[in-house]
């Protein structure tokens, strides 16, 4: 279906506000075309600008990107070095478009532990992109649900240790403020591109009441109607948070 044909099924008054994207499959893209695994990481980088500017135009407040996993670090080390330096050249490259479009630039993940050039870089975009307000576009680095949830419940033994909460008052909203993810709704929208169907340690904690839409399209080739077909499939669903459909 063309994408304008998709587009004029999608409800405007009902965008996902958040919408998080496991971007998977760049690698296999790059082995169907006997080239590099990089050359698909470089060319998964043209479908984050496609979704990033699509996103924003539909007004998606919140766009998460699964960038990079703490697991990902086992990968070949030419691999990581490689993916790392895209990074930092997408970035020096993109930085002005965001400020274009008023987007603003964030991560979730210990960024601190990433090479120093792309910890820089990145600390200089979040910087210049601060004030922007169209779209939070949030890069998942060196991210994994587990590790927000160890430290997490670290920071909440350290409170409870101090006296500056009780046990008891452990609660929903104390956990979400906590977490690394704590100043973003929870997404509404999950999409796994490549024809994985699992989570791969992503926000396990705010998925809890997430719709997932799953598609076969490599991330490479992700494009504005695969963006927006996913939208359609999401406003077909009832979310019935636990309830009967009579009582929504
Ligand atoms: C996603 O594509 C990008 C990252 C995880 C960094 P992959 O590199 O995982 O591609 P496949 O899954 O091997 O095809
Ligand atoms: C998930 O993809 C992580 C990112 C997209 C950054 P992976 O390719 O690392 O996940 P698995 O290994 O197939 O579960
Ligand atoms: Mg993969």
């Amino acid at each position: 279906m063309p994408a304008q044909t998709l587009l004029s099924k999608i409800d405007k008054d009902r965008i996902p506000n958040h919408i998080a994207i496991i971007m998977d499959g760049n690698g296999r893209w790059a082995k169907k075309r006997a080239l590099p695994r990089v050359v698909g990481h470089e060319y998964g980088v043209k479908s984050v600008r496609t979704v990033a500017e699509t996103a924003a135009k539909l007004g998606v407040k919140y766009l998460t990107l699964y960038t990079f996993s703490t697991e990902n670090w086992n990968r070949p080390q030419l691999e990581v070095k490689a993916i790392m330096a895209l990074l930092v050249r997408t970035i020096r490259k993109e930085v002005a478009t965001l400020q274009k479009n008023n987007i603003r630039l964030r991560t979730i993940g210990d960024i601190s532990a990433l090479p120093k050039e792309a910890y820089n870089e990145l600390q200089e975009a979040m910087e210049l992109t601060k004030n922007n307000e169209r779209m939070d576009l949030v890069l998942a680095l060196n991210y994994s649900a587990r590790w927000d949830i160890i430290q997490t419940t670290k920071k909440i033994a350290e409170m409870v240790k101090s006296g500056a909460i009780e046990v008891a008052s452990i609660n929903e909203e104390l956990i979400s403020h906590t977490l690394n993810t704590g100043t973003l709704p929870e997404p509404e929208l999950l999409i796994r591109t490549s024809g994985e169907y699992r989570i791969s340690n992503f926000m396990l904690w705010e998925l809890a009441y997430g719709e997932f839409y799953f598609t076969d399209i490599y991330w490479p080739e992700f494009d504005q109607e695969a963006f927006y077909k996913a939208i359609v499939d999401y406003q077909k669903r009832e979310r019935r948070f636990g309830k009967t459909s009579e009582q929504i």
